[in-house]
């Protein structure tokens, strides 16, 4: 797991401080947190202790902390970001001051450095702080804003933090992540639904969860902010990702149809329940006495129709399709009945393909006609050519 020290030092936009840990959190960070002196009379250390997990340093004598943290923190660190950052601590690293844990570890680290300056708008264009900026840059400090508009001080101007989304981007692409989906918020669905009978028994189905998960993971790893709604699976959950755990189709499509209304893309690979009884036993059903069983069964909802037909401007709906017959031509069909932009086509009578299976072997159907149809592959391989597609989309969506 990388490691993000962020310092955060005593300006006003310390409060935003505690976004960005969090959305480092959310991408899968471990996240040390470094306050100065100055900006724990601003915000609580133990709000970043809530966030992040760990322990917030700001003395380097404090007792029982490590004897040398300015040490351990630097070389943790795969990135140090200052947000914000003072025209004090900007001052201070353009000179090499090392008289605080913050100052020090700056000092004594190898990893980038990324700088997120805020101040009142006259000590931001002060000649001293311009200075201090240019060495900064000169020597590869990567510089992130500010931006202009009201300032916590009442005036207008430049000095305003930028915005934590924008900082993480930033960062991410310092670290070479890929961004292609940061600032998007996407929603995967996976694993199957249990649609009770009574309370001991269900109708379930053999969808793994394989294929959602690694569709929200790679969602991470481009970037995006990640919530996975899953039924009940047997996969390890990922870091970095809202996890949202459902039972049944009902479950399913309340949770949804709540949490897609802010997503840029709604990926359902989840295996939902088609029918469910349309009762439920109170009481365990005996065999004793019975000749047989019959279950009655009704519809659930359409959840992937529901959602074609809703989405917000520029949303993008990628279904899947489990076919053993007539791939093509159904998935075709089930993608214009939905209203998906694309649906994942897998053929699962394939023997190693599909359902539990570590690969899946897809054709991509788009709603424009075209179809792409791929070899068998690692579930987390076909998951990175599904983004592909998405991300094009989403860019085509842009440029209109
Ligand atoms: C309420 C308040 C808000 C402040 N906001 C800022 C700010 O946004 N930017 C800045 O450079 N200094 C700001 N200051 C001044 C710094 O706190 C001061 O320069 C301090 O010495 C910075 O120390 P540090 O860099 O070690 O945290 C603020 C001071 C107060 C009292």
């Amino acid at each position: 797991m990388q490691c993000i020290v962020i310092g955060v030092s005593g300006g006003i936009a310390a409060y935003k401080a505690v976004e960005l840990s969090r959305q480092f959190i959310l991408h899968g960070f471990d996240v040390k947190v470094i306050m100065t002196e100055h900006a724990t009379h601003l915000v609580g250390p133990a709000t970043f202790r809530a966030i992040t997990g760990n322990n917030v340093s700001v003395s380097m004598f404090a007792e029982g902390s490590a004897p040398m943290q300015h040490i351990s923190l630097a070389r943790d660190a795969d990135l140090v970001v200052v947000a914000p950052a003072t025209a004090n601590i900007i001052a201070k690293m353009a000179h090499g001051l090392a008289d605080d844990l913050l100052s020090t570890t700056l000092l004594a680290t190898r990893a980038p450095i990324l700088i997120a300056p805020a101040m009142n708008l006259d000590m931001y264009r002060h000649t001293a702080t311009r200075a201090n900026l240019e060495i900064l840059r000169g020597r590869g400090v990567n510089v992130v804003g500010p931006e202009s508009g009201s300032l916590a001080c009442g005036e207008e101007g430049e000095g305003r933090m930028t915005e934590p989304a924008r900082i993480l981007d930033a960062a991410l692409e310092i670290l070479g992540h890929d961004t292609r989906l940061s600032g998007r918020k996407v929603l995967v669905t996976a694993g199957g639904t249990r649609e009770p009978i009574d309370p001991v028994r269900y109708i379930g189905n053999r969808s793994s969860g394989k294929m959602g998960y690694a569709l929200a993971v790679a969602a991470r790893h481009a970037g995006a902010r990640v919530t996975l709604i899953s039924g009940p699976v047997s996969v390890e959950p990922p870091g970095g990702i809202e996890l949202i755990e459902v039972e049944t189709a009902a479950d399913m499509r309340r949770e949804v149809m709540e949490k897609s209304k802010d997503c840029d893309v709604v990926v359902m690979a989840a295996a939902v329940a088609d029918f469910t009884p349309v009762s439920l036993s109170e009481e365990k059903i005996k065999k004793e006495g019975r000749e047989g069983l019959t279950l009655e069964l009704v519809p659930t909802s359409d959840i992937l129709g529901e959602l074609g037909k809703d989405r917000r401007r520029g949303q993008i709906v990628v279904g899947f399709a489990a076919e053993t017959e007539g791939l093509l031509e159904n998935a075709a069909k089930k993608l214009r009945e939905k209203g998906a932009d694309l649906m994942v086509a897998n053929d699962v009578s394939i023997p190693g393909s599909g359902f539990d299976s570590d690969n899946n072997k897809a054709a991509l159907v788009f709603a424009d006609g075209r179809v792409l149809e791929l070899d068998m592959m690692p579930k987390g391989e076909l998951a990175a050519k599904v983004w592909d597609m998405v991300v094009a989309l989403l860019e085509s969506n842009d440029a209109q």
